[in-house]
C-alpha cells in the first residue's frame, strides 16, 4: 500500500473552489493593477482588509481588542520576529510548547538562540512563568482546546496564540483570545493559499521589526487575492463542505489501504491511536509510524482531497 498517495506528514491546505473562483475573479495576475505605487496608495492598502478579515471571524474569535496589526507572510513570518522580539526586547531565554505541536516553533526558536522546552499539559502548568506558542485548534492532532484549558495555560505563561488552523475546525464556542499576548492567523490552511503566503498579525505592543510590513514589505497581489477571498467566501458553507470531504477522505482511506483513522476536529487532519499499529502488517506498521508526534500519529488529508478534486 502506498499512503503517499492519500496523506502527508507536512500540513498544506485544499484550496476549494469557491477560493479559486474568487481568486480568479479578482485578476491578480494582471500587471497593470498594480503599476502605479509611487503615489502611496498600497502604504494602508491592508488596513480595510484587516477590518473586514475580523468582522468576517469574528463568530469565531474578537480580535478587536489588539491594537497592533500586522501583514506576515503566513503566520510563520510573524513567528519568526515575535520570537526575536522576546528575545531581543522581552529577554526570553526559552521558549514552550506543547509536545507534539508545530515543528516549526523550535526550528525559527534555534536560528534566534531561544532553547524550546517541550511539555505536556499539567508540566507546563507547573513550570516557570515563561513564552508559551500554543496552535489552536492544536497542529498535535488537529483537535480543538477548550477555553478552559486555554486560559489556564495563559493564566501561567504570556502565549502567542497561532490560530494558523482557524476555520478548518468546527467550534462550539469562540476562541478566548482575553489572555492571549499576541494572536496569529493565516490563509494557507483554511483556504489552501499556502504559497499566497498571506497572515494577519495581532498584537498588544508593536513589535518593531512588523511595523515597516505595514508601509511596504507585503504583497499586495496576494492580499487582493486574500481581500477577494473575504468578501466572497462564505466561511460557514466552506467548514460544512470540507467537513464532508473529510469523512469521504477517511472513508476512502479505509477502503483502499485498510488503514483507520479518526477525523480531527480540523478538516485538513486524521490522527490514530499509536496501539492501532499492532493492526497492521510490519510494513505498514512501520509506515504509519512515522505519523507519530507525542502520543498520536497525525496526518495529513490534503493529497486524498487533491485526488478526489471535483471541478
Ligand atoms: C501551527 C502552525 N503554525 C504556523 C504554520 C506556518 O504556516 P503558514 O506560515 O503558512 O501560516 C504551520 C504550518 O504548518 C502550522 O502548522
Amino acid at each position: 500500500v502506498n499512503l503517499d498517495k492519500y496523506v502527508c506528514q507536512a500540513v498544506y491546505g485544499y484550496m476549494p473552489s469557491s477560493v479559486h473562483n474568487a481568486i480568479v475573479d479578482a485578476r491578480t495576475d494582471d500587471p497593470a493593477k498594480f503599476h502605479v505605487v509611487s503615489d502611496g496608495r498600497y502604504e494602508r492598502f491592508q488596513e480595510k482588509i484587516i477590518d473586514r478579515f475580523q468582522d468576517w471571524v469574528r463568530p469565531e474569535v474578537d480580535l478587536l481588542p489588539f491594537p497592533y496589526r500586522y501583514p506576515t507572510m503566513g503566520s510563520e513570518e510573524a513567528i519568526r520576529e515575535i520570537m526575536t522580539y522576546l528575545r531581543e526586547v522581552e529577554n526570553a531565554d526559552r521558549i514552550y510548547t506543547l509536545r507534539g505541536e508545530y515543528e516549526g516553533y523550535k526550528a525559527v526558536a534555534g536560528t534566534r538562540g531561544l532553547p524550546t522546552v517541550a511539555l505536556d499539559f499539567y508540566e507546563l502548568l507547573a513550570a516557570p512563568p515563561g513564552f508559551l506558542f500554543l496552535s489552536n485548534p492544536s497542529a498535535r492532532d488537529g483537535n480543538v482546546l477548550s477555553n478552559t484549558d486555554l486560559n489556564q495555560l495563559a493564566a501561567r505563561h504570556k502565549t502567542i496564540l497561532d490560530l494558523a488552523y482557524l476555520g478548518t475546525a468546527p467550534l462550539d464556542k469562540p476562541i478566548d483570545t482575553s489572555h492571549a499576548y499576541a494572536v496569529l492567523t493565516s490563509f494557507s490552511k483554511p483556504f489552501g493559499m499556502f504559497y499566497y503566503r498571506i497572515g494577519f498579525a495581532f498584537a498588544r505592543t508593536e513589535i518593531p521589526s512588523l511595523w515597516a510590513n505595514k508601509k511596504w514589505f507585503k504583497s499586495v497581489p496576494a492580499l487582493t487575492a486574500a481581500s477577494a477571498v473575504i468578501q466572497h467566501v462564505d466561511r460557514r458553507t466552506l467548514l460544512a463542505d470540507m467537513k464532508r470531504r473529510q469523512t469521504l477522505a477517511c472513508a476512502t482511506i479505509k477502503d483502499e489501504t485498510g488503514v483507520m483513522l479518526t477525523p480531527s476536529d480540523s478538516f485538513l487532519l486524521a490522527h490514530a491511536h499509536p496501539e492501532t499499529l499492532a493492526w497492521y502488517d510490519d510494513d505498514l506498521a512501520q509506515h504509519l509510524a512515522e505519523f507519530r508526534r507525542a502520543d498520536t500519529l497525525r496526518m495529513c488529508l490534503t493529497p486524498t482531497f487533491e485526488s478526489q478534486r471535483t471541478g
